[in-house]
């Protein structure tokens, strides 16, 4: 295990030099220390509960949502991030409160260089929906190369569809109102938004039926996915006790 915030990296060519998020840290910070992120990840780290012996994994752990609270109670936090950036913000306010076991690596969730079964615990919030089905498969087998046997997976995300289901509308129609409400600015972002979903090129959230579909065919087990506030979900599972051969 590495010792006092170590920083690991994906080899230089394997990752893009900017990600759209690397202008994000301060916007981020603000909308995860809102009360809705806050009860989110509560949840999750309730479902988690990381032991003092254990080792957590955090996908797409931005500016330390997860990581920060479970480095207090876990023996070490690998934050994996796409984004240097935002990284470099959780590395700071890990300094600030004395967190000394929080390492960070610059990676994609989809390709993570992290040895095998070396977490007791992985976890996620609201970035598997930046990738589409095939990126939430490849991240989600790397989730279950690092776990152990036995080990916990705990995925907070948007879970929702464009269907025509009740849950569904009232997401849909409460962000779209969210929007228009600023104004002409709002209206744009709609548009663009619009046109981004046509050519399918807008965020990839996915139901709760879609995510246990996904967990089943990377042969997680006790699977239990679960509604959560606004428009999460949180997605239970465990690697199966057994090795596979
Ligand atoms: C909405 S933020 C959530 C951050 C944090 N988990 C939280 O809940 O506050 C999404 C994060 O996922 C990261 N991300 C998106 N796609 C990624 C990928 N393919 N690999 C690694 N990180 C990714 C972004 O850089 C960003 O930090």
């Amino acid at each position: 295990m590495q010792s006092h915030n170590a920083v690991i990296r994906l080899p230089r060519g394997r990752l893009s030099e900017t990600t759209p998020w690397d202008a994000r840290v301060a916007a981020w910070d603000e909308l995860a220390a809102s009360p809705v992120f806050t009860r989110l990840a509560a949840q999750v780290l309730e479902l988690a509960s990381p032991r003092a012996d254990e080792v957590v994994a955090d996908l797409g752990a931005g500016t330390g949502l997860l990581s920060l609270p479970a480095a207090r109670s876990a023996a070490a936090v690998y934050a994996v991030d796409y984004s240097e950036p935002m990284l470099e913000r959780l590395s700071q306010r890990a300094m600030a409160d004395g967190l000394e076991n929080v390492h960070t690596v610059v990676a994609d969730m989809r390709e993570v260089p992290l040895e095998d079964e070396c977490a007791s615990v992985v976890v996620s919030s609201y970035a598997f929906h930046h990738l589409r089905d095939e990126g939430k498969a490849l991240a989600l087998a790397e989730a279950r190369r690092i776990l152990r046997p036995g080990g916990r997976l705990v995925v907070c995300d948007m879970m929702f569809s464009l269907s025509l289901a009740s849950r569904d509308r009232r997401i849909v129609g409460s962000m779209i109102l969210g929007v228009a409400r600023k104004g002409p600015a709002g209206i744009v972002r709609l548009a663009r938004n619009a046109g981004r979903i046509a050519a399918g090129r807008w965020e990839h959230p996915a139901s709760p039926e879609s995510w246990r579909d996904l967990l089943e065919a990377r042969y997680f087990v006790d699977i239990d996915v679960t509604l959560a506030e606004s428009e999460a979900g949180i997605a239970f599972a465990r690697r199966p006790e057994v090795r596979e051969q």
